[in-house]
């Protein structure tokens, strides 16, 4: 569905497209990205990790794959405005084509999400609409549904409310519990990611209000 008069932005990505990838934890998403990375034909390169905590493997991941890091602590600054402007400044440093959230635990304020309108996308461990914020996974086998996912999105202002780029359906199994759900999830999530970014990075992409077209 396209709504008339909705804003629209295409993306032609530098070859190889330079993404800065954020993460506040494991960042086995990151790490799968860093593996798809190291085949030329991908067309990304990963240039930065950043983090919101010191504490994130994700950033020794990316260090060791050649990858600059940085850390902006929400805690370092006066205030949530002060941090966004602090972590849109370092993500720009990068000039990225593509910035993922990959496992970031912070929603991103007004400064960074104008500054990378329509080229920043995260990924969520349920099939939304249904069960967005911090405990997916575990909302879901609460509620009983037989199948959830992961849904790679654009983000916008709202709390996983952006336009769907690409969704994997996982089916719940009788003896789930939320750590065997959430790591079953977690597989077809980073093939998700992996399979998205390159296709973004190789081919463009175009945002037309909720309406994503890659290669337009
Ligand atoms: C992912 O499942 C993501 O959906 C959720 O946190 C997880 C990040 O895992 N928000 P990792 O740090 O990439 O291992």
């Amino acid at each position: 569905m396209t709504t008339p008069n909705a804003p629209v932005r295409s993306v032609t990505p530098r070859r190889p497209a330079r993404v800065v990838v954020l993460v506040s934890g494991g960042g086995s998403n990151l790490a799968a990205l860093l593996e798809a990375t190291r085949e030329p034909g991908y067309g990304a390169q990963v240039v930065a990790v950043g983090a919101d905590r010191d504490s994130a493997g994700g950033l020794a991941l990316g260090a060791e794959a050649g990858a600059a890091t940085f850390v902006e602590r929400l805690g370092d600054h006066a205030d949530r405005a002060a941090w966004d402007a602090a972590l849109t400044a370092r993500v720009a440093e990068h000039d990225p084509d593509l910035v993922v959230s990959a496992g970031f635990l912070k929603l991103c304020g007004p400064r960074f999400l104008e500054r990378f309108e329509g080229r920043y996308i995260n990924t969520h461990n349920t099939l939304l609409p249904a069960f967005p914020g911090m405990t997916g996974p575990r909302d879901a086998l609460e509620y009983g549904v037989k199948i959830t996912g992961a849904t790679l999105f654009f983000v916008d202002a709202g709390v996983d409310t952006g336009a769907i780029l690409a969704q994997v359906a996982v089916p719940v199994q009788e003896d789930d519990d939320v750590e065997t759900l959430t790591e079953r999830i977690k597989v077809a999530e980073r093939a998700q990611l992996v399979e998205e970014v390159g296709r973004l990075a190789r081919e463009g992409w175009r945002l037309e209000g909720r309406t994503v077209r890659v290669g337009a």
